[in-house]
């Protein structure tokens, strides 16, 4: 029998810096990626599209339990008013339990037989693979995540200002860690790496640390 896929939970708010991440310690250990924000993302904008209210969570309940390859691949899904659709749809507990086969099934199999799976959300670590390998728990100041999305979206030429992006921030962050089904919050379990002071090159190394020794054959 060939070894349980490793599971690294990878968790925290929006530009924590989980993204860029999750993909570099995928590539480096042969893994496969999965960014778990995209599911919810393709929910609300296809709510969007419809002309529906991300508030109507039987609608967007439909939408989830219904979700396809195809809806993944839009640019649109970047866009910050699909964000904050995603944040609602997120809060229905109907919708996440329309995705939690899809990620699990990610896990138990990941994709062209890779050996493990990086998956980046919310709740992978507490409510998704609880029994996850590896969780991370990628945090950093609002202020400082709000400046650098400021800076991806100038750098995409979309016109914006601080204090906006940072009210948007706040606003998603209380929506995603106050909500009663799965919040953002670390598990109990799950290494802290705060890249508030941290570039994403050091961030790599203490999480590519953190894997490979929990990885060890010898862990206990
Ligand atoms: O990670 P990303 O910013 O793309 O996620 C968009 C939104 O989707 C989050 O603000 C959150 O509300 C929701 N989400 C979630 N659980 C996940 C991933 C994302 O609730 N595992």
């Amino acid at each position: 029998m060939p070894d349980a896929p490793v599971i690294v939970a990878l968790d925290g708010p929006a530009a924590s810096g989980k993204g860029t991440l999750g993909r570099r310690l995928a590539s480096h250990f042969g893994y496969a990626y999965l960014d778990s924000g995209l599911l919810y993302r393709a929910v609300g904008w296809r709510m969007l599209r419809e002309g529906k209210d991300p508030e109507d969570a039987a609608a967007a309940a439909i939408i989830a339990a219904e979700l396809g390859e195809n809806d993944l691949k839009s640019a649109e899904l970047r866009e910050d008013r699909v964000a904050n659709a995603a944040t609602i749809v997120a809060a229905h507990p109907d919708v996440r339990q329309a995705l939690v086969g899809y990620q699990r099934g990610f896990a138990a199999k990941p994709p062209q037989g890779a050996p493990g799976a990086v998956i980046d959300g919310r709740d992978i670590g507490t409510v998704i693979c609880p029994d996850a390998d590896c969780k991370i728990f990628v945090d950093a100041s609002v202020e400082v995540r709000a400046m650098r999305r400021l800076k991806e979206l100038q750098d995409r030429g979309v016109e914006s200002i601080y204090p906006r992006v940072l009210r948007d921030m706040e606003e998603r962050d209380a929506r995603d860690r106050n909500r009663p089904v799965a919040p953002l919050i670390p598990a109990d379990d799950a290494f802290k790496l705060d890249t508030t002071d941290l570039d994403a090159d050091a961030a790599f190394e203490l999480a590519a640390a953190f894997i490979a020794a929990r990885n060890k054959p010898d862990k206990s």
